[in-house]
């Protein structure tokens, strides 16, 4: 309470001559979800007070009171001795005000220059750059844990789908690799995200800046930013950067969910390509027999609300005004829900992708239904001299007379294939069979087992394996 007037005192109370409406303080805080940012908010006001005491607006002694009040705050939060309260509304004000009711006038110096406006967009910055870095580990790990399969399965020969029919043969390990792939993007978007994010804004203060000298580069320097926002009404209303990180966890979630999508079918009885590990699994209350992929569910699931998130903010942004409105507040939550989901199915992933079986006899045993040596004969057809669209249509015929007898092309004579293409001799049967068709591969990026072995190789090396 404020003696005077008998009104809650609050930070910027001095113009009020009414307090608050309860509702209304407990529609508007956002300590319940951005204390999360108690250390960044910490991290960025001891560097800010470290510039105002390089340029003169703070001494040296000021300064350390309030450098050591500041840390001694943050060693209160993290042992849960420190109390919140809607009345403070968020960090900002529960940092600042408990420094000074330690330091009094001296803590009252803290905020010079500065304003809620640049100090939430440089927490909220710290905070993300501090997220990707975890995730760029978590990836770099699951990756790992991909690549890592790889030599153990290396010879088995399984079949790539499209439109979910069997398409070609390729190795087991060029399906791991094409995971790496898609996670290495994701690390490479969020590393370039990183560099927008890395930009500080604060001094752009409310939103045109400030009269006092400050030097926005030291802050720059303490904080680890790479770069000054240049235009403090862009800072004000700028969360590019946030919007850009929902995306790029997104888009993994996505990825996982592509992935765990396929392990659920490929789990299945109907598929018994591979033994997730049960420690990954549950059963089922009442059908005793199940072991249920519920761990490849949730990531498949979860990514919802990871994509609803990044929805979330592109409709929070779309048509706000120039600078900071209050909307902005409402950045956070979707954030903090992308990231634990996004952070918490890395997690489990590595482990399942490290821990799952091939179950590599069933898979040979039905490798050679479904024709996928069908693109391979075409071709050894068409390095014989027979022009593709004509090679296409005398496999397809082949394929016809293997279908309507039940045999696999290699089952086929030499005679009944040269009854419909004279261009076949008896080498064509190094070609047919999926093993055969994996091996005849050439190209760089196909499942050439040669390929397929220097992409491994690459990994490893890249990964540190
Ligand atoms: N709680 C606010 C937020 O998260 C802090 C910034 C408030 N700024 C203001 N001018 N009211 O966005």
């Amino acid at each position: 309470m404020s003696e005077s007037t008998g009104k809650p005192a609050k930070a910027w109370g001095g113009v009020f001559t009414e307090a608050t409406d309860a509702r209304m303080e407990k529609f508007s805080e956002s300590i319940s979800f951005d204390s999360r940012m108690h250390e960044q908010d910490i991290r960025g006001s001891i560097a800010h007070a470290r510039m105002l005491a390089d340029v003169g607006i703070l001494t040296a002694d000021e300064f350390a009171a309030i450098e050591r009040e500041l840390t001694a705050i943050e060693e209160r939060i993290v042992k849960g001795d420190f109390e919140y309260s809607i009345s403070k509304e968020d960090i900002h004000m529960h940092v600042e005000s408990a420094l000074i009711e330690k330091l009094g006038d001296v803590g009252r110096k803290l905020h010079t220059a500065r304003s809620r406006n640049d100090q939430v967009s440089t927490d909220f910055r710290l905070w993300i750059r501090d997220a990707i870095d975890r995730l760029d580990v978590l990836l770099a790990d699951l990756q790992r844990a991909f690549v890592g399969r790889c030599d153990g399965d290396f010879d088995v020969v399984v079949p790539a789908y499209t439109h979910t029919q069997r398409a070609q043969p390729v190795l087991a390990p060029h399906i791991w690799l094409a995971y790496v792939e898609k996670l290495q993007r994701d690390r490479e978007r969020l590393a370039d995200c990183r560099k927008r994010v890395n930009t500080t804004g604060l001094g752009a203060a409310a939103c045109a800046g400030t009269s006092l000298p400050i030097d926005r580069t030291k802050t720059a320097e303490y904080l680890g930013f790479e770069a000054v926002a240049a235009n403090s009404v862009d800072v004000s209303s700028d969360r590019d950067f946030a919007v850009e990180f929902a995306f790029d966890m997104a888009q993994i979630a996505i990825h996982l969910s592509g992935w765990a999508e396929d392990w659920i079918w490929h789990s299945t009885v109907e598929f018994d390509f591979l033994k997730l590990p049960q420690t990954f699994c549950t059963g089922s209350s009442i059908m005793p027999q199940k072991v249920n992929p519920d761990t490849l569910e949730l990531i498949r699931g979860k990514t919802a609300r990871v994509i609803g998130n990044l929805q979330s903010l592109l409709v929070l942004t779309k048509g706000l005004p120039l600078a900071y409105n209050r909307d902005l507040q409402e950045d956070k939550e979707p954030i903090f829900d992308s990231f634990d989901t996004v952070e918490a199915s890395l997690a489990l992933a590595a482990p399942l992708v490290a821990g799952t079986v091939l179950k590599r006899e069933s898979i040979a045993a039905r490798i050679e239904r479904g024709h996928l040596d069908a693109t391979s004969l075409m071709e050894y057809l068409i390095r014989r001299g027979v022009p593709q669209r004509s090679a296409h249509g005398v496999v397809g015929r082949l394929v016809r007379i293997g279908l309507d007898s039940g045999r696999a092309l290699a089952e086929l004579s030499l005679d009944e294939m040269r009854a419909v293409c004279d261009a076949v001799d008896e080498e064509v049967y190094n070609y047919l069979g999926a093993a055969n068709a994996v091996k005849a591969m050439k190209s760089y990026g196909s499942t050439a087992p040669d390929q397929v072995r220097f992409q491994i190789d690459a990994w490893k090396e890249r990964l540190g394996l």
